[in-house]
C-alpha cells in the first residue's frame, strides 16, 4: 500500500509538476530585461504623450476656422476697408496655425510610432522568454491532449502578446485622448451653442473634439477587450508555470561528474507509465553498460527496451530502482550537463521543416559546415544527400516524401554524432552502430543499441535480452547461442523469417 502510494506520487508529480513555487514570477514584465523595462516606460510616456497632444488638434483646427470666420465677418461688415490689409493678417495667422498644425502631426506621428515599436519589440522579446520558461515533462505531454501545450503556446501565449504589444498602445494612447477631451471646457460651450453665443472656433473646436472622443471610445473597447483575455490568459500560463518540472532542463542545480567515465548501472529498476498506471513495462531491471563497450538491449516488441532508454535520458521517473552514471545517482545530476553528454537516435526521429543542413546543426550550437558534413560522412548520410537535387539544403519536413524512413533516421545519427557525445544511445538505429564499428579513428565511448534485429548487434560487448520489462539472459552473443536461451529461441524466429 506504502509503495502504491509512492508510485501514485512520482506518476502525479510528473503529469502536475512539483509543489507550486512560492516565489514564482507573477507578473509578465518580470519575464523582460532591465533594457525591456527602460524600452517600455520610453513607450509607455510616449503613448500617453501621444494620446494627450491628439485634442491639440482641434483647437488648432477651430482657431484655423476661427480666424477664416473673423476675416468674412470684417470684410461683411466693413466692405469699404482696404481689404489687402484684412487678408494679409488672415494669411499670417493661418499661416502660422498651419505650421502649428505640421509640428504637432510631426510629433504625434513621432511619439505614437516610438510607443508601438517600443511595445512590439519589448512585447515579442518578454512573450519569447514566457516560451521559453514553458517546460513540461514527457509525462505531461502524454497526460494531454496533442493540441493542448500547443495551444497553450499557440493561442494562450499569443494574446498575452498582443495585449502586451498594439493593444496596450493603442488602449494608452486612446484614454490618454478621452480625458483630454472631456477637459475641453464642453459644458461651457454646449451653453454658448444653445443660447447662440458661441463663435467659429468653439463650435469647430467642439465639434471635431467630441468626434475624437467618440473615436476614443470606440477604439478603447476592442483593446479593453484584448488586455481582458491577456490577463486570463497570462493568469492560467503563470499558474501552471509556478508548478515546477521535475526534469526542467534549465535547472541549474545538480552535480557533474568531473572525472567522467560513462559507466551506466541500472540497479532493480521499475517503470510505469502515468497514462498506464496498472501496466508494469519494466520490473526490476538491473544491468549494467561499461564505458568503451557497445550494450545492445534486445527483446520483442513492447518488452521494455525504449523504455530503458527513455530512463537513461530521464525523459520519465523510475517508479523504483536506481539509475547511475559512474556510480552516481543519475536524478541528482544536472539535467542540462547529462544530456549534452548523450547522442540519441530515437526510434522514430521527429524532422522538423527545415533543409538537412540545419536539421544536422540542431546537434551543436557552434560548429562549421566541414564538421556538419563529415557527422553525415560518419552517419553514412553523405552519399544520398548529395544526390538530392538540393543537397545539404534540401528541406525535410515530418511528412517529407523526398526520403525515406532509413535516411531520415541517418539524418538524425548525423546530429547525434555532430556533438561527438561520451554516450550514443542508438534505438533500432543499427545501421549505424554498424558503419560506426567499422569506422577507425572512431572515437570510443558508451554505445547503447536497441535492436530488433539480432544480426545487428552480434558484435556487441554486452547483450540484454528483456521480455515483458524483465532482463531473462545477459551475455555475449556467443555465450548466449551456446546457452540456447530465449536469445538463441528469437535467433531461430528470426533466421525462419
Ligand atoms: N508513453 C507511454 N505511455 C504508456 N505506455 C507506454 C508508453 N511508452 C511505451 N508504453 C508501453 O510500454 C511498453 C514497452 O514499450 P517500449 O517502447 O519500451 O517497447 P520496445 O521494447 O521499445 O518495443 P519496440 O521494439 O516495438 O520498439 C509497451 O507495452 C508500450 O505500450
Ligand atoms: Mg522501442
Amino acid at each position: 500500500m506504502d509503495s502504491d502510494d509512492r508510485v501514485k506520487r512520482i506518476l502525479n508529480r510528473q503529469v502536475h509538476g512539483l509543489a507550486p513555487d512560492p516565489f514564482a514570477r507573477k507578473s509578465l514584465y518580470s519575464y523582460s530585461t532591465p533594457r525591456d523595462k527602460v524600452i517600455i516606460v520610453i513607450s509607455f510616456i510616449c503613448a500617453i504623450l501621444g494620446g494627450v497632444l491628439n485634442p491639440l488638434i482641434s483647437v488648432i483646427y477651430g482657431q484655423t476656422v476661427g480666424t477664416l470666420g473673423t476675416h468674412h465677418q470684417a470684410r461683411a461688415d466693413c466692405p469699404d476697408s482696404d481689404p489687402d490689409s484684412g487678408t494679409a493678417d488672415a494669411r499670417r495667422q493661418l499661416l502660422r496655425f498651419t505650421l502649428y498644425w505640421i509640428y504637432l502631426a510631426a510629433a504625434i506621428f513621432v511619439l505614437i510610432y516610438t510607443a508601438a515599436v517600443g511595445f512590439y519589440y519589448a512585447g515579442e522579446r518578454v512573450a519569447r522568454a514566457l516560451r521559453n520558461a514553458y517546460h513540461r515533462t514527457w509525462a505531461f505531454f502524454d497526460a494531454h491532449a496533442p493540441g493542448a501545450v500547443a495551444s497553450r503556446i499557440m493561442s494562450d501565449m499569443t494574446h498575452v502578446q498582443e495585449g502586451i504589444t498594439s493593444k496596450l498602445a493603442i488602449a494608452l494612447t486612446a484614454l490618454a485622448t478621452k480625458p483630454e477631451g472631456a477637459l475641453s471646457p464642453r459644458p461651457v460651450h454646449c451653453v454658448f451653442l444653445v443660447q447662440g453665443g458661441a463663435s467659429i472656433a468653439q463650435i469647430s473646436t467642439i465639434a471635431i473634439v467630441v468626434v475624437m472622443g467618440a473615436f476614443g471610445i470606440v477604439r478603447i473597447a476592442p483593446a479593453a477587450q484584448a488586455l481582458v483575455a491577456t490577463v486570463s490568459s497570462a493568469s492560467v500560463i503563470f499558474r501552471e508555470m509556478a508548478r515546477r518540472s521535475p526534469q526542467d532542463p534549465f535547472d541549474p542545480s545538480g552535480a557533474v561528474i568531473e572525472d567522467f567515465k560513462g559507466n551506466i548501472e541500472l540497479r532493480g529498476v521499475s517503470l510505469v507509465y502515468t497514462k498506464r498506471p496498472d501496466a508494469q513495462v519494466m520490473k526490476e531491471v538491473s544491468f549494467s553498460c561499461h564505458a568503451m563497450k557497445t550494450t545492445a538491449i534486445v527483446g520483442t516488441s513492447g518488452s521494455g527496451k525504449s523504455s530503458s532508454v527513455n530512463l537513461l535520458e530521464r525523459f520519465y521517473e523510475p517508479t523504483k530502482g536506481k539509475l547511475c552514471l559512474d556510480g552516481v545517482d543519475i536524478p541528482t545530476l544536472n539535467l542540462r550537463w547529462l544530456r549534452g553528454q548523450i547522442g540519441l537516435v530515437r526510434q522514430q526521429p521527429i524532422l522538423f521543416d527545415t533543409t538537412i543542413y540545419e536539421k544536422i546543426r540542431y546537434g551543436r550550437l557552434y560548429c562549421d559546415s566541414d564538421q556538419i558534413i563529415s557527422a553525415a560522412k560518419m552517419a553514412n548520410a553523405h552519399d544520398f544527400i548529395m544526390a538530392l537535387p538540393d543537397g545539404y539544403q534540401t528541406r525535410v519536413g515530418e511528412n517529407s516524401t523526398q526520403i525515406s524512413g532509413g535516411q531520415k533516421q541517418r539524418i538524425a545519427i548525423g546530429r547525434a554524432l555532430l556533438r561527438d557525445p561520451e554516450i550514443l544511445l542508438l534505438d533500432e538505429a543499427t545501421s549505424a552502430l554498424e558503419s560506426l564499428a567499422s569506422q577507425s579513428g572512431q572515437k570510443k565511448r558508451t554505445n547503447i543499441a536497441v535492436a530488433h534485429r539480432l544480426s545487428t548487434v552480434r558484435k556487441a560487448d554486452l547483450i540484454c535480452v528483456v521480455e515483458r520489462g524483465r532482463v531473462v539472459e545477459m551475455a555475449t552473443h556467443e555465450e548466449l547461442v551456446r546457452g540456447r536461451g530465449r536469445y538463441w529461441e528469437l535467433l531461430e524466429i528470426q533466421d525462419l523469417q
